[in-house]
């Protein structure tokens, strides 16, 4: 509970509830969208353009066409001339609208089989044939503004302080991999689309899948429960998704087409290369009284990903001068896109190194530097905060971990090196609109709500929601999930779902319980009720909805409070200073995230964070081949796992952020962890790396180890 904390409805003590989905996930009984397999479908494999640049000069599909199984080898010439996309279509021009090759990968065939062997024989036999042009490499195209900001006077802050500090932090682009990669079973009917997808936001599949094939949204009808993980990738609407309904139209049989896993790399998106340059004017106290933050991220030659790192600065600590600056640079590689956690993810790796360098440069604490800026209200408009537990947080997570008295323990522990490091965790509070139902009927009540399980919980936190909010068990509710022809909800990313989905189920919860009242059957067990009101069912309807009937907001945009997500990591690591292998030994997160409405799922997001975070830090890396312009390596590398992870929230009830108290936390365990680790590395052994991943060749260059 924080001071600034508005007085709310007394929560209910939060519960720890195992995932109902848990059962059909490990028999195999969950249905992925490529489980779906329609009487008469054909595999799909996309054919892709051999180099990064250049110009298709032809396909000929001879030698596939004769292989067993291969059906049709689909060309431009065969599909629909596609109009220009909406968003959130990740790209506005479909592939096959010209002849310009501008990625490698860039589909310029699709091979339909009766098998995915088929199919992808088939695709080994088509001879594409490219004008090959020199592809442009990251770090070599041209550079494009996309946002400025300021706030006060930055140099007079430069020239006035004690300490300034100026580093360049880089990071290497990183694809998704979800375990299930995107795909799409596409059915026509008649008129009447079906598409059974994997995907984070089902309901905006239709406007972008309608406006790409002309068709009524109306005759659009998307399923999508489970999904075998999104990160991000799965959020906005990809080609091969518009691509499986035009191939399953022209075939006049349903279509699947799931990426193959090389495929991922170049046919969805995936977090850009990012150089980010921080310039910090301090006191010799550690107070900031000037903060720069130049962001450049890399993006398509067409379509345009901005990665808007520059929010952190923006919003987290109190700073009088600003001075933000957003570029893109354009390569000839796939348009990225969000991938966990975007924006203050990238923002902080940046940002939080070099408070810490900060921290250094000053002798101090890097967690004192922290509280010395800490920002009271919204540093972007001065509102106060809806809740802010930060301080809270720093403080729990400091005696967790030990941290005032880190150096007083053992440095060494065999051949490891053992270093501390720290960062502070942000997230905008995304905030989506939508509406859910209640069904009160005898023996239970049955959930309407049109969510994806990308993994999270969903399910089983929304039934819990609707449980406490009836008084009924939440054994007693199941839910009707993952179809568009259900209640419209906001999508399932930026760590929304809860906040905004939660609250519409709330709503209808209590829309069930007012009903009751009014029916003379108020202050008892619902069942009962329904069962003395002689009634089978009563449907409860309840929205979720932002000011001024937005269709999304940031930071409680439109409200009078600023509404954000906080969280410190702290994280112990051990380096190896004859190979430079890291290992984290440990890792202590606790959060300021609203109510918590299920603390094991909640903490499986948060550990799941820092992992991530983990891997962003020490292992991750989609290189570009700088001369063929290709992604390098299209398979997957390794992951990690801590040995020990402590994570708390603090006891929060957010009423401003939503009807439950929530503001979201998915992504916030994913924010800090590259900062905390690679200041762990430099407490160690005392290297600095700027350049994630913090791979061992990058530790050993840093210079002589010795502890
Ligand atoms: Mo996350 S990038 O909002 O799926």
């Amino acid at each position: 509970m924080t001071a600034t904390q508005a007085a709310g409805p007394v929560p209910r003590p939060p519960q720890s509830r195992t995932r109902v989905e848990a059962p059909p996930k490990l028999t195999g009984a969950a249905c992925y969208a490529a489980d779906h397999r329609p009487d008469g479908v054909l595999h799909a494999v996309l054919v892709g353009a051999p180099v990064a640049a250049g110009r298709l000069r032809g396909v000929d599909a001879a030698a596939a066409l004769i292989l067993p199984g291969v059906t049709a080898v689909l060309t431009a010439a065969d599909l629909p001339a596609f109009p220009e996309l909406p968003p959130p279509s990740a790209v506005r021009a479909m592939p096959f609208s010209d002849d310009r090759i501008r990625y490698e990968g860039q589909p310029v065939a699709i091979v339909l089989a009766e098998s995915v062997e088929a199919a992808e024989a088939g695709r080994a036999a088509v001879v594409v044939d490219c004008e090959r042009e020199t592809p442009v490499p990251i770090g070599h195209g041209r550079r494009e503004p996309v946002m400025d900001e300021d706030r006060g006077d930055l140099d007079a802050a430069l020239a006035r302080a004690a300490i300034r500090i100026e580093q360049t932090y880089l990071q290497a682009p990183r694809h998704h991999h979800t375990m299930e990669t995107s795909g799409t079973v596409a059915r026509w009917d008649g008129d009447r689309l079906t598409l059974w997808d994997s995907v984070q936001a089902s309901s905006t599949v239709i406007p972008v899948v309608s406006t790409a094939l002309g068709v009524d949204a109306a005759d659009v009808h998307v399923v999508a429960r489970h999904t075998g993980g999104g990160f991000g990738a799965k959020g906005y609407i990809w080609p091969h998704e518009i691509l499986a309904a035009a191939a399953a139209r022209i075939a006049e049989r349903p279509v699947s087409l799931h990426l193959r896993r090389a495929d991922q790399f170049s046919n969805v998106g995936y977090q850009p290369w990012m150089e980010q340059t921080i310039r910090l004017a301090a006191t010799a106290e550690g107070v900031l009284l000037g903060l720069e933050h130049t962001v450049v991220n890399n993006t398509a030659l067409a379509d345009t990903h901005v990665e808007p790192a520059t929010e952190a600065s923006k919003s987290l600590y109190a700073v009088p001068a600003l001075r933000l600056r957003q570029q893109v640079e354009r390569v000839s590689l796939n348009v990225p896109t969000p991938m966990r956690a975007p924006v203050e993810g990238p923002g902080l790796w940046a940002l939080e190194s070099a408070m810490n360098e900060l921290a250094d440069a000053a002798g101090l604490d890097p967690l004192d530097v922290r509280l010395a800026n800490f920002a009271e209200v919204s540093p972007a408009d001065g509102r106060p905060w809806s809740a802010n537990g930060l301080r809270e947080a720093y403080q729990e997570g400091a005696r967790r971990y030990g941290w005032r008295t880190r150096h007083q323990r053992p440095r060494r522990d065999g051949p490891w090196v053992i270093g501390h490091g720290m960062a502070t965790c942000t997230m905008g509070s995304f905030r989506f609109p939508g509406v859910s139902r209640v069904r009160l009927r005898r023996g239970g009540a049955v959930v309407e709500a049109n969510v994806h399980d990308i993994g999270t919980g969903v399910q089983t936190v929304l039934c819990q929601i609707a449980a406490d909010e009836l008084g009924i068990s939440p054994d007693q509710v199941e839910m009707r999930w993952g179809d568009t022809d259900l209640p419209r909800t906001g999508p399932t990313y930026g760590s929304s779902t809860t906040v905004g989905t939660g609250s519409a189920v709330a709503a209808a919860a209590r829309d069930v319980t007012k009903q009751l009242a009014e029916l003379g059957q108020g202050g008892r067990d619902p069942l009962e009720a329904l069962d003395r009101a002689g009634l089978d069912e009563l449907v409860g309807e309840g929205s979720f909805e932002l000011p001024g009937g937005a269709g999304f907001n940031a930071d409680g945009a439109g409200t009078p409070y600023a509404i954000r997500t906080w969280g410190v990591i702290f994280t112990e690591v051990g380096v190896d200073p004859d190979f430079g292998l890291l290992r984290l030994r440990r890792a202590v997160g606790v959060y300021s995230a609203g109510r918590i409405v299920n603390p094991v799922t909640a903490r499986a997001q948060m550990t799941g964070g820092i992992i991530w975070g983990w891997g962003k830090a020490t292992m991750e890396e989609s290189d570009q081949e700088p001369v063929s312009g290709r992604w390098l390596a299209k398979n997957l590398s390794n992951v990690a796992v801590p040995v020990n992870a402590d994570i708390s929230f603090t006891d929060e009830y957010d009423e401003a952020a939503s009807l439950i108290g929530a503001r979201g936390i998915g992504e916030l365990g994913a924010t800090g962890v590259d900062a905390a680790v690679a200041a762990a590395v430099h407490d160690a052994v005392g290297v600095r790396v700027r350049d994630l991943p913090i791979l061992p060749w990058k530790v050993l260059a840093g210079g002589p180890l010795s502890p």
